[in-house]
């Protein structure tokens, strides 16, 4: 399966992706895949779409940088005993924000991105991600992104600028 051209300049501005163009990819996969462990950097729409589909027992944490958006997202989510939130700095050089999901020692079986070091984020992914799980990208298109993280990604589907992979197979046995 091929990458997106990077940009859109076979698109119309009425035809281009717009921020929430995962909505159906997520979707989807939260339905298909029924997962118990989501994590997710960059909340927002996202994390209202996931927990729509959430099981009562599963588990979804969301990484933040920005206090106030976080703030805003915990007072749109109110109390939900499934949802577990930090607010972590992408300001240092070595930045918790993307190391923190190795912290956790659990595989996940959706892994969504779609906040700040989306690079570092997806190469933390690929080691946390369960073998039957899969990494979700928002704005794949994006040159940065795809030149880096091409070599080590097997393509599920890429729908509009959402990407939808796994480790390549030679990784889980690294
Ligand atoms: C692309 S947005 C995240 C979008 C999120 N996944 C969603 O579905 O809405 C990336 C970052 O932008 C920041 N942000 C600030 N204002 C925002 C806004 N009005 N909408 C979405 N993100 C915003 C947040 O820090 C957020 O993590």
């Amino acid at each position: 399966m091929s990458f997106l051209p990077h940009g859109y300049p076979h698109m119309g501005s009425m035809e281009r992706p717009v921020m929430h163009s995962f909505v159906p990819v997520l979707e989807k996969w939260v339905k298909n895949l029924r997962p118990r462990r989501v994590w997710e950097w960059g909340p927002g729409r996202s994390t209202h779409v996931i927990l729509n589909g959430l099981a009562e027992d599963a588990k979804l944490i969301s990484i933040e940088h920005d206090e106030k958006w976080l703030a805003k997202i915990r007072d749109e989510i109110g109390d939900d005993f499934r949802w577990s939130y930090d607010q972590l700095s992408v300001t240092r050089r070595v930045s918790s924000y993307a190391h923190r999901i190795l912290q956790e020692k659990e595989k996940y079986d959706l892994i969504f991105i779609d906040g700040r070091r989306r690079v570092e984020c997806v190469v933390a992914a690929l080691q946390a991600v369960h073998p039957q799980g899969v990494i979700i990208l928002h704005d794949a298109s994006r040159r940065a992104y795809t030149d880096l993280i091409k070599p080590l990604i097997e393509v599920n589907e890429c729908i509009l600028d959402t990407l939808v992979f796994r480790p390549k197979a030679v990784l889980h046995s690294a």
